[in-house]
């Protein structure tokens, strides 16, 4: 596939979805929203996997009038709730037989101190663990699919992060900037991982990742001041180089979701501009999410955390 315009890639590239179903969470504001509109108006079946189930509803209501969505579903999915997540993924195994594309989207970053309704550090059991569960008990359904992709979003925080293995749940002290670089690191063990065992179970399905780079959306509701006023819209003149819009950020995601030449592990983000902004490009991960010894111990605490068992074996020379 040739990028539309002048080898920048864009909205314009996603090729038909006709007769695919997408399921992306987080899908009812920002990135995810943008996510799931081009998908549909791409002609997917899309399942919007959000927690206000009337918010959910509403942005599905937005899809069918905007884009002409043929086929939009909605299904409600805490992340913060391990009882939600089985509903939800029973949901979307009783709603569709196969699956194309599983978007794990959703997130928070740096909240005020809290756990899920499972115990877990409310970041690493959303934006990690939720998503960990959700991709084991789908899994079945996108295996054997040709072009089949999990797509899973981090971020530029994932360079700071460490995996802190002896406090996973920071009970020894809430560090709230360190917690979102762990989710984010996580994101990519386990992305890596994921690939490594689809590969070496001959699977159909591949496993990617994407950042979007900075985006002015919610996300930033529970950053420092600072923060806030350097993303501020009123500070766009200044501010144009380093932040961009959810539509533009959405584009790392749909290329590593659709881009026919993109490979499994491979990570995608904004390509200029310290990968703030740009065209959605192959970027590099820092060498952490890499390491194997890590991904095969978060695989590990996961599944004892989670109680969800995935059933593709690590690869015999790992
Ligand atoms: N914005 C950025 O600059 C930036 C940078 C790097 C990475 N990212 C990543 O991009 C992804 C999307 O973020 P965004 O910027 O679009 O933020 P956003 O506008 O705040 O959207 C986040 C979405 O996640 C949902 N969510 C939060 N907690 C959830 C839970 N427990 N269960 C289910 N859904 C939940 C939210 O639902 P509600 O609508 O109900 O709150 C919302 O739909 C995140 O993974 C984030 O880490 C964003």
């Amino acid at each position: 596939m040739s990028p539309a315009r002048g080898g920048r890639w864009t909205a314009a590239d996603v090729p038909s979805q006709s007769g695919r179903t997408a399921v992306v969470t987080g899908a009812s504001g920002g990135i995810g929203l943008e996510t799931a509109k081009v998908l549909a108006g791409r002609g997917a079946t899309v399942i919007l996997a959000g927690r206000d189930i009337n918010k959910a509803n509403r942005v599905a209501e937005r899809l069918r009038a905007e884009v002409g969505a043929a086929s939009v579903r909605v299904v409600r999915l805490d992340l913060a709730s391990l009882v939600s997540v089985r509903e939800a993924a029973d949901e979307i195994r009783a709603a569709s037989p196969r699956l194309d594309l599983l978007i794990n989207n959703a997130g928070v970053m740096t909240p005020p101190y809290q756990r899920t309704q499972d115990g877990f550090e409310l970041t690493f059991g959303t934006n990690h663990l939720g998503h960990f569960a959700l991709t084991g008990l789908v899994l079945d359904r996108l295996l054997a699919i040709p072009g089949s992709r999990i797509v899973t979003v981090s971020s530029i925080g994932h360079t700071g992060g460490v995996m802190h293995f002896d406090d996973l749940q920071f009970e020894r002290g809430y560090n709230a900037s360190h917690a979102y670089g762990q989710s984010k690191l996580a994101n990519l063990l386990f992305t890596y991982q994921l690939q490594a065992r689809l590969a070496a179970a001959g699977a159909d399905a591949i496993a990617l990742a994407a950042h979007p780079g900075i985006v002015r959306t919610d996300l930033w509701r529970t950053s420092s001041i600072t923060e806030r006023v350097l993303i501020s819209p009123r500070l766009r003149v200044l501010n144009f180089w380093a932040v961009h819009s959810p539509q533009l950020g959405a584009l790392p995601t749909l290329r590593a979701a659709v881009d026919p030449a993109a490979r499994g592990g491979e990570y995608y983000g904004p390509s200029s501009r310290r990968e703030y902004t740009g065209p959605p490009a192959r970027v590099e991960s820092h060498p952490r999410s890499h390491d194997v010894a890590s991904q095969h111990r978060l695989w590990q605490v996961s599944e004892q955390l989670t109680g969800v068992s995935y059933n593709i074996p690590a690869p015999p020379d790992e």
